[in-house]
């Protein structure tokens, strides 16, 4: 095994990636900073019976990945070096036994990947979703986590055509996707983001509103601007204090708001929760919504309806870094890890 610090300043560790039979993958053995995690060569495992190894293309990050691997987000003792990450997107290399509807050289987004910071990664036939040839790789491993956290909220809400809906977190992924099934709907947004991010919210028909104080008199000067009554519907995707205030007073019933950043607290606030620290899991309902989004957000992103920003694409050496960029707020966007060498 070859193992060495996955980096923060770039150099040339990328170009060691070799797509033989071994595998390059980034681990963490203990909780901690970026800098825990380890760029580290394996061999291959098999497919198994059921499954596929795929061969990565493009791998997210999300904000989950640096809560876990920081312990902020708890989770079991670490018994074994964990791989992060949950979405990307690449092609089938080899089928296991008892696999019918995939074949290798298949493009897929995998969906709920177990250990995704690797250039192979070993999913149930179940796990996999066509990637149509139009959608690109970053864009492909773009969608999972926060496309299907947004349309899953979206639909336990019950936003529809004629609600009006309120994001928190507007310009994040979660929010852009948020935004833009809810004007798909025919829903109303009003979004928050920090000020250098108005353009964007609307860009995708929000109406933009800047976090920070005085936030409630905005949202409604916003509305009265647009003649809109109030706000019926409220995600979450910033979990600050102040967002949560804003969304009580302007909400009566608070089984209208829902939150993905504060589930732990959501019972006492007496508002809905998906994850984001809630003990209670996703129903089957839920957990089928989130399934669902991948196809459905696939296919948007293919007919021109759906556009997934990246922010910055880093080698898969340097996760350390693409890790401490998005919790830093560096780039506004997706970003991506390339287990490919950058061209
Ligand atoms: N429960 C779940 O299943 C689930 C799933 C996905 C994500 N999440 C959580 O949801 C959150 C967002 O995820 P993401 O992937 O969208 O993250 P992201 O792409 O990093 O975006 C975070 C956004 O938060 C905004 N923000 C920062 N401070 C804010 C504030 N005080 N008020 C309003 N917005 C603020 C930033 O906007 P500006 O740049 O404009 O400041 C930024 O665009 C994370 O905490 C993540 O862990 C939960």
């Amino acid at each position: 095994m070859t193992r060495r610090r996955a980096s923060h300043s770039g150099g040339d560790d990328h170009a060691l990636i070799s797509m033989g039979s071994m595998t390059w993958q980034v681990q963490y053995r203990e909780f901690g900073g970026p800098e825990v995690l380890e760029f580290v060569e394996v061999p291959t495992p098999a497919a198994p019976a059921g499954g596929v190894v795929v061969e990565t293309r493009a791998i997210g990050v999300n904000p989950i990945d640096s809560k876990l691997r920081s312990g902020l987000r708890k989770s079991s003792p670490i018994a074994a070096p964990r791989v992060p990450g949950s979405d990307a997107a690449g092609v089938v290399v080899e089928v296991g036994a008892g696999v019918s509807d995939w074949a290798v050289g298949d493009e897929v987004i995998l969906r709920g990947a177990h250990g995704a910071y690797s250039t192979h990664v070993i999913a149930s036939a179940g796990q996999l979703v066509q990637k149509p040839a139009a959608v690109g790789w970053d864009e492909a491993a773009a969608i999972g986590i926060p496309a299907s956290t947004a349309y899953q909220a979206l639909r336990s809400l019950g936003v529809e055509q004629g609600s009006t809906l309120l994001v928190h977190g507007g310009s994040g992924a979660v929010g852009q996707a948020a935004l833009q099934f809810a004007r798909d709907w025919g829903a109303s947004v009003v979004a928050t983001g920090s000020e250098a991010n108005q353009e964007r919210l609307r860009e995708l028909g929000a109406i933009p509103v800047v976090y920070g104080q005085g936030l409630t008199e905005r949202i409604r000067e916003a509305l009265k601007h647009a003649g809109l009554e109030g706000i019926d519907r409220v995600l979450d995707a910033a979990g600050s204090d102040e967002a949560l205030e804003a969304s009580f007073e302007l909400v009566a019933d608070r089984s209208d708001i829902g939150t993905i950043v504060v589930g732990a607290r959501a019972a006492e606030l007496g508002i809905r929760a998906w994850a984001g620290g809630s003990p209670v899991p996703l129903t089957e309902e839920e957990q089928a919504l989130r399934a669902e989004a991948y196809g459905v957000t696939a296919e948007l992103i293919e007919l021109g309806e759906f556009e997934v920003e990246i922010g910055a694409r880093y080698p898969l050496a340097e996760a350390a870094a693409a890790q401490a960029a998005s919790l830093s707020g560096a780039h506004r966007g997706k970003i991506i890890l390339s287990p490919l060498p950058l061209s």
